[in-house]
């Protein structure tokens, strides 16, 4: 979501005339995206703010705009803390990027506008977009969440959900096709309650129909979403990614933890059980289905035998991958009062190495199994490690890196046949080219500071 909007705030920028650049020390604008989903995030941003005070010492000219979620959770501290920020605003008012900016260059005075809510009736997906890829799309189908997890600070930057019309979406997808974009992932923080708050009373749409109308978009290829909640994932939209060609084998569905006592600490509002009973239907649909989790160690007041469920449903999720976070107190959430109960750094240390080597261990029986299958892989460009190699992706998302196919642009399908198998990547050989994307305008990444 994060990444999304610094692609809308870049898109805006370049809308009013602003041009990309990679070399920041050149930059005249410097708008810096943050989140504050974990700690870790926070403290580096406080670094990179260090870092832009001596460039802009060396050019006063510059403006500097913090933006996203840090922004709206810090921002009296941020103007404190940094005098040399000219710009403020949050989740909720990136579209007012261009005219704050301006506003501040007029007055010479910083300027913070944080709002706590959504404040305009634009889906703020229908901003302009500066797209990092040619051939795939992030599409904003629902912001917020209404949930209230005890670790979880979402809530409280993102506002209350609010899904964005079917109608809307179908037709950004259409114009993303015509556009070239053959993959798209659906995004918003729970996407199985999409629908709930349309409608009024009369039909409402269901994430599943949502689903099946995506399908249905000419030239898209590839639909992917993220994130479903283990607790909302019904039988109606397993039923409708196994019935629709265009809907990826993949699903992340966030775990969280293995013990029923702390998911209900949680709020998660599931038991293990019920979610590895999900998983099982998902794989009974789906056989060639790779599926990836979220997993929280060291959430306060969790015992060893908490962990030892949570290694257990770990064991049995035969996971492709997962995210592993150790816990982080977030301001204002349920679980930030629970000091008392915080585990020290050496227990979550200990846990998270027990946890990794499960998951490493799905991770390369799953990859294992791929040796000697045919795969249809999306090319995405040059591999990053050796740029003579290619990186593609399954439709399971797994990473790919191919010898040859020289020539071979960015956004090309191909088939391929996996020879070798590592617990992050896959490596292949291909076997014929499917499509070759037409040519595109060459697009500048984004210099991620
Ligand atoms: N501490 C650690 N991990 C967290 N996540 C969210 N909040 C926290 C927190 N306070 C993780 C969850 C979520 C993912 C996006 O980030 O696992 O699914
Ligand atoms: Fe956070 Fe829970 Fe909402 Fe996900 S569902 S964004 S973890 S509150």
């Amino acid at each position: 979501m994060n990444e999304h909007d610094s692609e809308r705030i870049a898109g805006l920028l370049e809308a009013d005339g602003m041009e990309h650049i990679d070399d920041i020390e050149s930059a005249d604008v410097v708008v810096m995206n943050t989140c504050c989903i974990r700690e870790n995030a926070d403290n580096r941003f406080y670094g990179h703010l260090g870092e832009l005070k001596a460039l802009k010492a060396t050019n006063p000219d510059l403006q500097i705009a913090i933006a996203g979620c840090l922004a709206q959770k810090d921002r009296d501290a941020i103007v404190d803390r940094a005098g040399h920020v000219d710009v403020v605003f949050g989740t909720h008012n990136l579209h007012r990027a261009v005219d704050l900016l301006r506003d501040a260059r007029t007055s010479g005075q910083p300027i913070v506008e944080i709002l706590e809510e959504q404040e305009h009736d634009e889906f703020p997906s229908a901003l302009p977009t500066r797209r990092e890829s040619s051939f795939a799309a992030w599409v904003t189908i629902q912001i917020g969440c209404d949930n209230n997890c005890a670790f979880c600070i979402v809530p409280q930057v993102r506002g209350k959900e609010i899904s964005r019309r079917m109608g809307d979406i179908v037709a950004e997808v259409a114009d993303l096709a015509k556009d070239g974009v053959t993959e798209i992932t659906l995004l918003g923080q729970n996407v199985n309650s999409y629908g709930r708050d349309l409608g009024a009373g009369q039909y409402s749409p269901k994430f599943a129909d949502l689903l099946r109308a995506v399908n249905d978009v000419a030239g898209i290829r590839r639909i992917r979403y993220t994130s479903p909640h283990p607790k909302d994932f019904r039988i109606a939209t397993i039923d409708a990614m196994s019935q629709c060609a265009n809907v990826c084998e993949h699903l992340h569905l966030p775990l969280q933890s293995g013990s029923d006592r702390i998911l209900a600490r949680m709020h998660r509002g599931y038991t293990a059980d019920r979610y590895l009973e999900r998983l099982r239907a998902a794989r009974t649909a789906m056989p060639e289905l790779a599926v990836t989790t979220d997993i929280i160690v060291g959430f306060p007041g969790e015992t060893e035998a908490d962990f030892q469920q949570t290694l257990a449903v770990a064991e049995a999720g035969d996971f492709d991958g997962a995210y592993t976070f150790v816990y982080s107190s977030r301001p204002g959430t349920e679980a930030a009062a629970w000091v008392d109960e915080m585990l020290p750094a050496s227990v979550t240390g200990e846990r998270m190495e027990r946890l990794v080597s499960i998951i490493r261990a799905s991770s390369a029986r799953r990859h294992a199994a791929y040796v000697g299958s045919t795969q249809e892989l999306l090319i995405e460009g040059p591999s990053k490690r050796d740029d003579r190699r290619l990186t593609g992706r399954t439709r399971s998302h797994k990473v790919v890196h191919l010898d040859g196919g020289d020539g071979l642009r960015a956004g090309s399908y191909v088939q391929a046949t996996i020879t070798k198998a590592f617990s992050h990547y896959l490596e292949a050989q291909i076997d014929e080219v499917i499509s070759v994307p037409a040519a595109t305008r060459v697009r500048i990444p984004l210099t991620v500071v």
